[in-house]
Order: structure tokens, then sequence, then C-alpha cells
């Protein structure tokens, strides 16, 4: 079966079949796992084997025993498990589920930057492309970009790719004084500052917490910052019942499964647009889902010297969480 030139299965699927089911019985059927951000819709969540922030997800990836993973997610993440795992099927619902971020730093351009820091080291943050990983030396996700700074040497000179909003925020949290490649994240520039104030006064108990691809106005106003994985937790473990969630809005959805007795509230974007939605994660749906897992297309490809070169920085990424327990 060929994927269309919209980059995913166009088939229509019988409205009478229960796609739950389905996908389960395919996953069998096949040994396939599937992987899910916590940014998917929450019917895909409800069906993953594995539902993760970006470093959980890579390390799922780099344990599984499967022979098929189905990745509900974005490019760079079904990459990221296609790198660290060249012989397996990888498949993606949907090629075009891009991201704004990664898109933000091509490889060319990012070549020459580079050049202009022979003595700098390149940590770039997983949401980027394999060509942009095969220039870095180590890969990072917001759950361990922290400690992997503080895991290099002081004197160390350090360019930071391609989140130009994560960039300061780690220049802020380390000390360090990194360069930084000027990209960001179209879901997470929305917020607005205004009407998260807003919100807090007409909830005074409810806390905000964010994600640090924000900007810095917003970040200074959150309670508490962290991936994904952090927030989710910090819902849990914090007493507080109510939260703004300064993030795309997919999250909420396990926010309020452990948390069924707490509030959550959606941090507002600037417009009343739905663009704390990330419009690449939502690409996928149930259908699509269905039919690349029944299908087996689309699916990533890749040459092997772009693989291994790619390679090298994730596994020291994932070397270096390893070693802090992360
Ligand atoms: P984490 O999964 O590391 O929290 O990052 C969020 C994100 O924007 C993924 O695209
Ligand atoms: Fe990329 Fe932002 Fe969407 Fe994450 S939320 S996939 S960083 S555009």
């Amino acid at each position: 079966m060929k994927v269309n030139r919209k980059g995913f299965l166009d088939i229509p699927v019988d409205p009478e079949l229960d796609l739950f089911k389905e996908i389960d019985r395919l996953k069998k059927e096949k040994n396939a796992v599937l992987l899910a951000h916590y940014y998917q819709d929450a019917d895909i969540q409800d069906v993953a084997d594995f539902i993760g922030d970006s470093l959980g997800l890579a390390q799922e990836a780099a344990r599984t025993k499967a022979d098929i993973i189905v990745f509900a997610g974005v490019h760079f993440m079904a990459e990221t498990a296609k790198i660290l795992n060249p012989d397996k099927k990888v498949l993606l619902p949907d090629l075009n589920a891009g991201c704004s971020l990664a898109d933000s730093a091509p490889a060319p351009l990012f070549r020459v930057f580079k050049e202009k820091y022979p003595d700098h080291l390149v940590i770039s943050y997983i949401n980027c492309s394999a060509e942009i990983k095969a220039l870095s030396d180590i890969i990072c996700t917001s759950s361990n970009a922290q400690k992997i700074i503080e895991s290099l040497p002081q004197d160390q000179k350090i360019i930071f790719a391609p989140d130009k909003n994560l960039g300061a925020y780690l220049k802020k949290k380390t000390g360090r004084d990194m360069v930084l490649w000027n990209g960001a994240c179209m879901v997470h520039e929305i917020f607005s500052v205004q009407k998260i104030m807003e919100l807090k006064a007409r909830n005074p108990k409810a806390k905000f917490i964010a994600h640090p691809e924000c900007e810095e106005a917003i970040l200074r106003m959150a309670d508490f910052i962290g991936s994904t994985t952090a927030l989710l937790k910090f819902s849990q473990t914090d007493p507080a019942m109510e939260f703004i969630v300064g993030t795309e809005s997919g999250i909420l959805h396990q926010m309020k499964l452990a948390s069924p007795e707490k509030l959550f509230i959606p941090g507002p974007p600037e417009t009343n647009c739905a663009c704390n939605d990330c419009p690449h994660m939502k690409l996928n749906t149930l259908e699509k889902l269905y039919l690349c897992m029944a299908y087996e297309t689309p699916e990533i490809r890749m040459e092997k010297p772009l693989l291994d070169a790619a390679r090298k920085p994730i596994d020291r990424m994932l070397e270096i969480s390893k070693r802090y327990g992360l």
C-alpha cells in the first residue's frame, strides 16, 4: 500500500469498526509497540502502550523488544526511535506531523552558524532534525538538559540549539553563558501574560505551571517549571487543587486521569484560537493510526550515514541520563 502525496494513508475506514479493539489486535498480531506523547489526542493516549515526554519515549524506544514501533507523536520523535532502532520498522501515522521548533533550525544554516564557534560544544534539544543531531555533540530534552549542561566542565563553551526560550531558561538555571540559536515553538510562544494574570486573579488558589519552552515573561509568573512528565508529577504531588497549565493542552488528559478531584485550566493564548493545541501533534488521528498499523506505512526511512552520525549524540544523552538516574 502506497502513502499518497499527502504523507498519510487516505483511504476510507469502516465507521462500524471498533478502532480501539482493532489497534489492540494489530499490536499483538504484529508484535508492535505503540508509543505516544502526552500531546496526542486523548483517544490515542488511551490506546498506547507507553505515554511519555520526549526523554521517556526515547528511553522506551531504546529498550523495546517489539518488531515494529508505532510512534504517535511528531516526526523528530519517530526519527529518534528509528535512529535507536535502525533494523526495526518505525511507523508514523502522518509524515506531515512536523514541529515548528525543529523547522526553525535548517541544517545548512546551522552548519554555517556552528563554524563561527569552533571551540564550542553543541548541545541540541531533541526537537530538531536528524541532520541537526548529526551536527551536535549531545542531545538533551527538557527533562535532562540542566543535568547535561552541569555535567560538563565549567570552562566548556557551549552552543545551545534550537530553542532560545529553553536556552535562556537554562542559562539562568546553570549560570552558563551559552550561545543560543534563535528558534522557538509556536505553541509555547502564544501564552498571554495578561490573560494568565486575569485567570490567576479569578482563581487565586490555582498554581500556574509551565513548560520551559515558554517565553521568559510567562516563566517568571510560574509556580513550577518542568517537562511534561515533571508537570504531570507536580500536579499529582502538590497539595494545590487547581492548576493553570502552560503547555500543550493534550497533557490535561493524563492530569485529569491521575487527579480527578483537581481542576485543570488550559493556559490561555493571546487570541481566542485553539493555538495551545499543537497542529502537528494533532495531525495524528485514531483512523490514521489504525491504517498505518494495518498497512505498515508510512514508515520512517533514513540513510545509514545519517543514522550513524545522529546516533552518537543521542547515545551520549542516554548515557548521561542513566548516570544521573533520569
Ligand atoms: P517534553 O516532551 O520534553 O516535555 O517536550 C515537550 C514538547 O514540546 C515536545 O514536542
Ligand atoms: Fe514542536 Fe511545539 Fe508541537 Fe512540541 S508543541 S511538537 S515543540 S511545535
